[in-house]
């Protein structure tokens, strides 16, 4: 008889944007006339910059030719694209990494939910609220969750709330936590972390042995200063972190995949006799065994984002995308609804108005001005009471979609 894994069976029915894409496609069938603008799952829209275009065709011609064709690829990726990474995103801010400290993947998804593969399940999983559902959910398969409460928290994680009321920063646990999930410029919420801020976490996994898992994959959308883009620019974290960096949303990639994952050889985890194991080896075994690369094609198109145009031609689309939260941000504030985030990120995190809760604000937006948007309960509970849009539509969708809002949402 095969036996399931029966984790999978506490999870809630579908995947969140699975969830909203259902209700989404119902009421189009009822109502197949709806305009509908989509502000929900950050995904982009923009075509793929025309330096990393150049270069795709380049490498489909390569492997046409068997002179110049190539089969499977190193597990971890070329180092093409991992000495360009470390060039381009790392030295610059005085950050120094060897070629095998970085492993190019097909995704910050994968790699978040992958990561927690090669910890023991009797750590303690700590993750703010709300949250990417992808660090929680990946932790609920493996059977680190315990189960949910009526609460809507999974009683054996700790959750860090981050609301108005903490100015969306989270504050260190009182127990004792093992692996430290942090995201900034933060999904859902949009909000960023002082290097000050970031710091505390640093000196707390030092003190605790305890490891961050730090998703920077918004970080091409800081534009204020004092916003760290790393971790690593925080003394000592590359003896605590492991950062998750993505092209999905710099240079379009969310279709085309391909992402990287910084295991810095100072990292260590431990075997119950206390022996200190580094994670870059475990990590580097992990993705060898389940893994054979992310597409040469794909490498090379991501390898273009560093050479000059392709720096310029990312640097476009941020600006695009960064209009847009504009566009919203100020357009929902003229409102006077509460907006936080989309100064440093692609999403703008707003109160719903006359206290309505997340779900019910969801289906008012999408019946009465044909706007999707994500309930900020689906991140967790301290999401309640919240909604998020993204600036990932073309300008003309947001301006339209801003313009329904403020003439024809009644709140
Ligand atoms: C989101 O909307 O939160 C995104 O789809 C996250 C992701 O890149 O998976």
């Amino acid at each position: 008889m095969a036996m399931i894994n029966e984790n999978y069976i506490k999870l809630p029915g579908s995947y969140l944007f699975s969830e909203i894409a259902k209700r989404v496609d119902a009421y189009k069938a009822e109502n197949p006339d709806a305009a509908i603008i989509k502000l929900g799952i950050g995904d982009v829209t923009r075509p793929l910059p025309p330096a990393v275009i150049s270069s795709m065709h380049k490498a489909v011609d390569e492997m046409a030719d068997e002179k110049t064709f190539r089969g499977y690829g190193p597990e971890q990726g070329y180092n093409f694209l991992i000495e360009k990474i470390i060039e381009f995103d790392y030295a610059p801010r005085g950050i120094s990494l060897n070629i095998d400290e970085v492993f190019v993947s097909d995704g910050s998804k994968s790699d978040t939910a992958n990561f927690q593969e090669i910890f023991g399940l009797e750590n303690k999983i700590a993750v703010t609220d709300p949250v990417y559902p992808v660090y929680v959910d990946s932790n609920v398969m493996a059977g680190r969750s315990g189960s949910l409460g009526a609460d809507g928290k999974w009683t054996d994680l700790t959750y860090m709330p981050c609301t108005a009321e903490n100015a969306f920063i989270p504050q260190l646990p009182n127990e004792k936590v093992d692996l430290i999930y942090l995201c900034f410029p933060n999904n859902p919420t949009g909000t960023t972390i002082s290097k000050t801020e970031l710091k505390k976490w640093v000196d707390y996994a030092k003190d605790n042995k305890s490891i961050i898992l730090y998703d920077a994959a918004y970080e091409a959308y800081i534009q204020e200063d004092d916003v760290p883009h790393s971790i690593y620019e925080i003394e000592g974290a590359k003896e605590v972190a492991v950062e998750f960096r993505s092209f999905s949303k710099n240079a379009g990639f969310t279709g085309t995949r391909c992402s990287y994952t910084v295991v810095p050889k100072e990292v260590l985890g431990y075997t119950a006799s206390g022996e200190a194991i580094e994670l870059n080896k475990l990590w580097n075994r992990r993705q060898t065994t389940k893994f054979n690369g992310v597409p040469y094609i794909i490498q090379k198109g991501a390898e273009a984002v560093y050479t000059l145009e392709g720096q310029q031609q990312i640097k476009s689309l941020v600006d695009y995308y960064m209009t847009n939260a504009k566009i919203i941000r100020e357009g929902i504030q003229s409102t006077g609804i509460e907006v936080f985030g989309g100064v440093n990120a692609p999403y703008i995190w707003l109160k719903t108005p006359t206290g309505q809760d997340s779900w019910s604000f969801f289906d008012k937006l999408l019946h009465d001005v044909n706007i999707v948007g994500t309930p900020g309960a689906g991140f967790g509970p301290s999401g309640e009471g919240y909604f998020r849009l993204t600036a990932f539509a073309s300008k003309k969708s947001t301006e339209e979609a801003i313009d329904r809002i403020k003439t024809r949402l009644k709140l």
